[in-house]
């Protein structure tokens, strides 16, 4: 079965590196045959919130907003790529998660962290873990954590520390299993 994959991320700072962790990820993905998006709040920004997506009639949101919508009601599943600020998630991640809903409805999402340090964003993925469900995406269990993101991915995207490509298999095998499963049980219907 093929899969629709999007990475969500939000850091807008100018020397941002959670971005290895994104190029890395697309492509494990590719590799694996999904086909990627990239929902990043520097490419395409979102003012901070004030009307949700949902708030707006069919056909009036504005363009970011709607192409943001289009991206994630395409995608089988999601991966949230989230860094650590202060314990918890970048604001331009939540800022973005926050404007849409039912496009994340009965579809998996896969959480990535990393942090400059050891802990490899630890407690921003478990404050995603409970944001994600609230949104109607239910979160696989294995969490990916990227600690000392610069000295084990490089700027390209590529693994300097092998351990993360076999790591990084493991988390994939099970999103898939999981955006088969749902994949398979949406086609049947869905609850409301
Ligand atoms: C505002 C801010 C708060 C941070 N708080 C934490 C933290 O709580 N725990 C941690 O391990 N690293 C923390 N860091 C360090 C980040 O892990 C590191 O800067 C990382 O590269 C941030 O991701 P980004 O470069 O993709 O923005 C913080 C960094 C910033 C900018």
């Amino acid at each position: 079965m093929g899969f629709t994959t999007s990475i969500l991320y939000g850091s807008v700072r100018s020397n941002r590196k959670g971005i290895r962790a994104v190029k890395f990820l697309e492509k494990q993905l590719v590799g694996r045959g999904h086909k990627v998006h990239i929902l990043d709040p520097l490419e395409i920004p979102l003012p901070f919130l004030d009307k949700m997506y949902k708030e707006f009639p069919e056909g009036e949101a504005p363009a970011n907003m709607q192409k943001i919508a289009d991206t994630l009601n395409d995608s089988d599943g999601y991966i949230i790529v989230t860094g650590e600020y202060n314990h918890s998630i970048p604001p331009a991640l939540k800022n973005m998660l926050d404007h849409f809903q039912k496009e994340y409805f009965f579809k998996p999402s896969g959480i990535a962290c990393y942090s400059a340090g050891q802990y490899g964003g630890m407690r921003a993925a478990v404050h995603v873990r409970a944001i994600m469900p609230e949104l109607g995406s239910i979160t696989i269990p294995v969490i990916l954590g990227l600690p000392k993101i610069s000295k084990i991915i490089d700027e390209n995207g590529n693994a300097i520390d092998e351990y993360y490509i076999k790591a990084t298999s493991r988390f994939l095998s099970e999103l898939e299993w999981y955006q088969e499963a749902l994949k398979v049980q949406r086609g049947k219907g869905l609850p409301y």
